[in-house]
């Protein structure tokens, strides 16, 4: 990520929460359309709590992970590993970190500038490889 981008992330997230109180429902709803096989995942959390929850956590790593990397780095690795135990494999993590791009892009319209859409572009690249990396004794020496 380059001096910027955070501020690009944080406006586009402020953006979208002055537009949508709760963007657990389009989060998901975008998430299942396009990866049907997600939904099942879920069935346990007929609430919807979890889910709440978890896009509460993800969207705080997010700020975390494009500002200061108090946190959001090793949060990351670790998810990766207990979400093995809810059967969610790694590759979903980039989908799922997209699909929030996706739907802050669907929600601030023009709003979306280039400056933000490439901010996303190297956030995302740089989540990925926390998620590819996930083992921490390896990355500690990186
Ligand atoms: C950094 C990314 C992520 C974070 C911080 C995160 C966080 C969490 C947390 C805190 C919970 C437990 C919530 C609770 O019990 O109240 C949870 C559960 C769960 N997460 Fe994630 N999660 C992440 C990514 C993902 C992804 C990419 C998927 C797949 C779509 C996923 C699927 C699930 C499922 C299926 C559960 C269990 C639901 C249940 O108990 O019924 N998570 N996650």
């Amino acid at each position: 990520m380059i001096p910027g981008d955070a501020e690009a992330i944080t406006e586009s997230l402020e953006r979208a929460a002055a537009l949508c109180d709760d963007l657990t429902p389009p989060v998901y709803a975008r998430l299942f359309a396009a990866h049907p096989a997600m939904e099942p995942l879920f069935v346990a959390d007929r609430s919807g709590q979890v889910r709440g929850e978890m896009l509460a956590r993800v969207i705080e790593a997010i700020l975390d992970f494009a500002g200061d990397r108090k946190y959001a780095a090793t949060l990351i690795q670790t998810e990766v590993v207990t979400h093995a135990g809810y059967d969610v494999p790694p590759e979903v993590f980039g989908v799922f970190f997209g699909t929030v791009a996706d739907t802050l892009r669907d929600l601030i319209g023009e709003a979306w500038t280039a400056d933000i859409d490439a901010a996303w572009t190297r956030l995302l690249a740089e989540l990925d490889w926390y998620v590819t990396h996930p083992d921490q004794s390896e990355t500690a020496l990186v």
